[in-house]
């Protein structure tokens, strides 16, 4: 059976990270989604509300699960849970020259092969930071986000 792990902090996930999970489950038969944990990272949700949105907006693909990243490497994730590979959207070169040494260093810490898939382009220019900062301003981030997601986003805490 072939295991992909797709990672991220997923603060919050986004229609640009379902397309690629979508298509990771037709490429694997099992995927992890795994949701980054660093306790030294700050996230505007927290671990339980961002794994809460994933379930949420992945429930419609069956051999899709969450798990928790937790605070150590990647690669180690990977080898614990029988995955040889990683699955990442990139939106630019500029995705590319930032995620080509994470490759080959988690090539060398555990084998683990990356795939990249290119983010389809109605996605290119959507990220969760830029998503953050055009809803805390009152602008539409209605095409880009779950409904469950744009409801949070919206709300003012
Ligand atoms: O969505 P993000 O914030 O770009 O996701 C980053 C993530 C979680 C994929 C990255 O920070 C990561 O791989 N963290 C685990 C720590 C690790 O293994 N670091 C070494 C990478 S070679």
């Amino acid at each position: 059976m072939s295991r992909a792990v797709c990672p991220g902090s997923f603060d919050p996930i986004h229609n640009g990270h379902i397309e690629i999970i979508s298509r990771a489950a037709r490429l694997f038969d099992d995927v992890i989604v795994a949701v980054s944990t660093n306790y030294a990272k700050k996230y505007r949700f927290d671990t339980e509300e961002r794994m809460d949105f994933c379930t949420r907006s992945l429930a419609h693909l069956p051999n899709v699960r969450m798990l928790p990243l937790g605070d150590g490497l990647l690669a180690d994730f990977c080898a614990e849970h029988g995955a040889n590979a990683l699955v990442k959207g990139l939106r630019s070169g500029l995705d590319f020259d930032y995620e080509l040494p994470m490759s080959t260093m988690n090539r060398h810490l555990a084998d683990v092969d990356t795939v990249f898939l290119p983010t389809a382009t109605e996605f290119a220019h959507v990220s969760s930071s830029l998503l953050k900062e055009v809803a805390s301003l009152g602008g539409d981030i209605g095409p880009f986000v779950p409904d469950v997601v744009r409801e949070r986003l919206v709300q003012r805490d």
